[in-house]
């Protein structure tokens, strides 16, 4: 699966020579990857020093007001934190010219933190080619980021792994890496290896050229950190003891296997490893590098009957998410679209793969930050937010000439429910079709049951931040208000339409019927289900995070 990745594609299903080599060089220079990691272990830092890295800006803004750093880029992260989701940005784009000279584009695609957590959050998984995943040296991997790394796991992302805060005390290196590969089974093959201890990060040791990269801080890390590379010879005299530490402890890495390979890493089985501190922009250049030289460009993607559609073909995206705008004054409604193939034009007429209606895009944007722009052209790896675009759902196709159907953007499992009623009875049929249209945008999962009845539909969701966006999109776009009542449950699974009698008559259990037909038996907590199983060894129940996946 993976030897088409990063070959020239062959075959084009296009005709016109020129304009199809020009979308497989676009195509070639792009990197479409997300950061998954936990609140707090430096993603936005990250983005930021990955821009300033790229000369974008000149300098590092203040995420957090830190003295020395002024505002700039990211505070579109901050105010989105302030605002809430109305102003989530989706895509972050950036040229980069990489020390080889080569001239790239990097998509960064954002999977909203803490707070606003949500199925959004792994929709946007569906769209990246790679992801980085980025873990707090002194915390290792915490829960947010093994939720997100399950995702990727499921649909074959490869990963690349950063250790961040490497300049604050931290965890020993190699109890990392095991703790990496004893929970989640992917093997680190570190491509750097830090010089000092957490703590004292003098630099790393690059282990593809076995020089020292000695970096060197500046005022606030509002500048990308001068490095030098100091070959291995000179290095003792340079680093003493932390040389000749790092260099034992990365042939200890070579001698139990742990050297970096292509096949492997985007197969799924290894992950390229990094040591940074984002804060001092340490080793921010190297990760640049990694995703440049190793990451998969766009490769096309598998359509429904599992057949590539390469890069070069005819124009086709698929939307992974939907923006509703939460500001009354602009019900604005933005579908973002990754672009799979060909060449995206502004204005052109495409077609809805699910209506097989005509669809027009005249309102394409791009989105850098907080500032929108008209977006004339895109490329494969590309994200095109379409405005006033409401017919569009998650997981829809758009194509020019030769038709295609990309798969369904799975539902995944839900944590939280709720009951939701209609609290102004003469609303009902808004109440009907609000709650209908909640449903099909994706905003939250909608279940059923016989015992609750019609006018009491529970909600599910990923994050409660869905609930506040479905409760205000209810009152004030559908003139529905409802009020929501928590239930006492955290898991679901899916069980077979064969065992919904006995599952009914178990205590502390609640069966429903989705929206989409599947059967979802909720539980309290992740050890009463593990009990029930325990009990119950032939009642099938599977897991939620993979359904309907490809
Ligand atoms: P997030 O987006 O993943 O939630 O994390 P964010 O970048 O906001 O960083 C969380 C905190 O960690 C911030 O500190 C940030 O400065 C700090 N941080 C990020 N990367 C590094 C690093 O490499 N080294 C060190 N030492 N700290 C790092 P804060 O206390 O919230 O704010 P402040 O320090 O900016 O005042």
């Amino acid at each position: 699966m993976t030897e088409d990745i990063l070959q020239a594609p062959t075959a084009a299903t296009s005709t016109d020579g020129p304009a199809t080599s020009r979308v497989t060089a676009e195509a070639r220079r792009r990197r479409t990857f997300a950061v998954i990691s936990h609140p707090d272990a430096g993603k936005s830092t990250l983005t930021e020093a990955l821009v300033l890295h790229a000369n974008v800006i000149t300098e590092a803004g203040a995420i957090h007001g830190k003295a020395g750093r002024r505002a700039t880029v990211s505070d579109w992260m901050e105010m989105e934190k302030a605002r809430g989701i109305s102003i989530t940005s989706t895509a972050l784009q950036f040229p980069y010219r990489a020390p080889s000279g080569q001239d790239c584009v990097i998509n960064l695609l954002d999977t909203p933190g803490h707070a606003d957590f949500s199925e959004d959050t792994y929709r946007v998984l569906t769209a990246v080619d790679c992801a980085v995943m980025l873990i707090d040296a002194a915390k290792g991997l915490e829960p947010q980021t093994l939720k997100l790394f399950e995702v990727c796991r499921l649909r074959r992302i490869p990963i690349i792994t950063v250790i961040n805060k490497w300049d604050r005390p931290g965890r020993d290196p190699l109890e990392l890496i095991d703790e990496i590969q004893s929970r989640i089974g992917l093997r680190p093959t570190p491509l750097t290896w830090p010089v000092g201890i957490a703590g004292d990060f003098k630099g790393v040791l690059d282990r593809r050229t076995g020089n020292f990269i000695r970096f060197t801080r500046t005022a606030g890390g509002a500048k990308a950190a001068p490095e030098e590379h100091i070959t291995p010879d000179r290095a003792h005299a340079a680093a003493g003891d932390d040389w000749d530490n790092a260099v034992e402890e990365s042939e200890l890495l070579s001698a139990d296997g742990s050297d970096y390979d292509q096949d492997t890493f985007l197969g799924c089985e290894t992950t390229p490893l990094l040591f940074t501190s984002a804060a001092l922009n340490f080793g921010v250049n190297q990760l640049l590098d990694v995703l440049v030289q190793l990451a998969p460009a766009p490769h096309g993607q598998l359509d429904t009957e599992g057949h590539r559609r390469p890069a070069e073909s005819p124009f086709s995206a698929f939307v992974f998410k939907v923006q509703a705008g939460m500001d009354s004054a602009h019900r604005d409604r933005i579908a973002y679209a990754r672009v799979c193939s060909g060449t995206f034009e502004r204005g052109e007429v495409l077609t809805h793969a699910t209506t097989g209606k005509p669809f027009v895009t005249k309102y394409a944007q791009s989105v850098f930050g907080q500032q929108r722009s008209t977006l004339d052209t895109a490329w494969p790896g590309d994200v095109i937010g379409l405005a006033n675009a409401n017919v569009l759902r998650p997981g829809d196709t758009l194509y020019r000439d030769v038709p295609v159907q990309y798969p369904p953007i799975p539902s995944f499992s839900p944590e939280h429910f709720a009951v939701a009623r209609g609290t102004d009875p003469s609303k009902h049929k808004q109440f009907r079709k609000g709650i209908e249209q909640l449903e099909q945008e994706g905003v939250v999962q909608v279940l059923r049951s016989d015992r609750r009845g019609d006018q009491a539909p529970v909600f599910a969701a990923v994050g409660p931040m869905q609930f506040e966006v479905a409760s205000h999109r209810m009152a004030a776009e559908m003139s529905a208000p409802i009020s929501l009542e928590s239930l006492p449950y955290t898991v679901a699974r899916a069980a077979s339409p064969e065992d919904v009698d006995f599952l009914s008559r178990q205590p502390s259990v609640e069966v429903f019927t989705r929206t989409d037909g599947v059967i979802l038996v909720l539980f309290s907590t992740k050890w009463r289900l593990e009990g029930f199983q325990r009990d119950n060894p032939n009642v099938v129940l599977q897991s939620l995070v993979a359904a309907g996946d490809d």
